[in-house]
């Protein structure tokens, strides 16, 4: 039989998820799992880099990882695993730091952008943050990566880490690709037309799988529009093209069309397209977040899968940290 792809994955467990995860990552996990071996996790200890408060990190891994599974992941087909019950992550992330450069980790977009953003906690941690992922990647030997657009530096990143081991030591690491069924990676716009949705800033902006539907259906109704287009075929501005793009990602074909032509033939209804949109929404969000209040709430269960998860996890890690071991020259008998 041929050995299948391996594929590898990771969210941080810092807020709630919403459609960007969900688009960006976790509809690409759902559809990976029928036909690769996969490695799905809870990043937990990248979160440390940005949240050192970890009073809330517990709920957050058992909330998202009912999540997982409430989307569709089956625990019986991928491994679902929390990061740090799998201890040899971070041995790996020690010898690639060896292989990564601190000019290359400064020029990081997302460093930078944190190093702003908390300028009392630029951490060793936060600087060598691509290192970890690309621990993550490799420990599986995963080739590809389902992630959004924000992710794909980082991936690049992994990528040269790998060539770089492999470069030193012996072939051992396939390059890691960021993957998305279809064309390009996703970014999920945040719904004042200003940046991506995101877990934990713009939250009236963004759509959560956890939201009620009364407030998913608010947050649209809110979403940034105008008076609509003056002449036909005009190219929208970019917070129209977002509603368009939601409304590609949820509603049927026909809808879509409908408020096209609408918009090409300058006689759309804003309010109208954002009601519909709202009531598409919440039919594709409600199953979900019901399902993952019912999941959470059964501790036992959620107990069971990442027990499961990090035996899974743990014995692939185990297997190729033997060789990178050997390939480093750490074994002397
Ligand atoms: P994180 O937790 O920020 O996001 C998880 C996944 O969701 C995607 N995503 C989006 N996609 C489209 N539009 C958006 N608005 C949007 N917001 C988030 C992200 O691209 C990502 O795929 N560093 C990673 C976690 C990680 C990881 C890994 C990923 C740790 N180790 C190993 C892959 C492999 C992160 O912070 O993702």
């Amino acid at each position: 039989m041929q050995k299948k792809d391996i594929v590898m994955s990771g969210i941080r467990p810092t807020g709630f998820l919403h459609l960007g995860n969900y688009f960006g990552a976790l509809r690409n996990f759902v559809r990976m799992q029928e036909e690769y071996e996969c490695y799905f996790m809870l990043a937990d200890v990248h979160s440390l880099t940005t949240h050192p408060d970890t009073k809330e990190l517990a709920g957050h891994v058992k909330r998202v990882l009912a999540e997982y599974i409430a989307c569709g992941l089956d625990p019986e087909k991928v491994a679902l695993y929390c990061q740090s019950h799998v201890p040899e992550t971070t041995e790996l992330y020690l010898y690639l730091n060896m292989l990564a450069y601190k000019g290359e980790l400064e020029k990081t977009t997302t460093f930078k952008e944190k190093a702003r953003s908390q300028p009392d906690n630029v951490n060793a941690g936060l600087l060598t943050y691509p290192v970890l992922q690309a621990a993550d990647i490799l420990l599986h030997r995963a080739s590809l990566v389902p992630v959004g657009k924000d992710q794909e530096q980082h991936l690049e990143m992994s990528r040269n880490f790998a060539n770089r081991f492999n470069h030193r030591y012996g072939d051992l690491f396939p390059e890691p690709k960021a993957f998305n069924f279809g064309s390009g990676l996703v970014k999920v716009p945040s719904l004042d037309g200003a940046g991506k949705m995101s877990k934990s800033e713009n939250q009236s902006a963004t759509i959560y799988l956890s939201d009620s539907d009364d407030a998913i259906r608010k947050k649209l109704m809110k979403a940034k529009t105008d008076s609509g287009p003056t002449a036909p075929n005009t190219v929208k501005p970019d917070y129209i093209e977002n509603i368009f793009q939601l409304m590609r990602l949820v509603s049927d074909e026909a809808t879509l069309v409908s408020f096209e032509k609408a918009y090409d033939e300058c006689r759309i209804r804003y309010g109208d397209m954002k009601k519909q949109l709202g009531e598409d929404m919440v039919k594709f969000i409600a199953p979900i977040r019901e399902k993952a209040e019912s999941i959470r709430n059964d501790e036992g269960y959620l107990r069971s899968v990442m027990e499961k998860g990090a035996a899974k996890a743990g014995a692939s890690a185990a297997a190729t940290m033997e060789k990178v071991r050997a390939a480093i020259g750490l074994k002397y008998y």
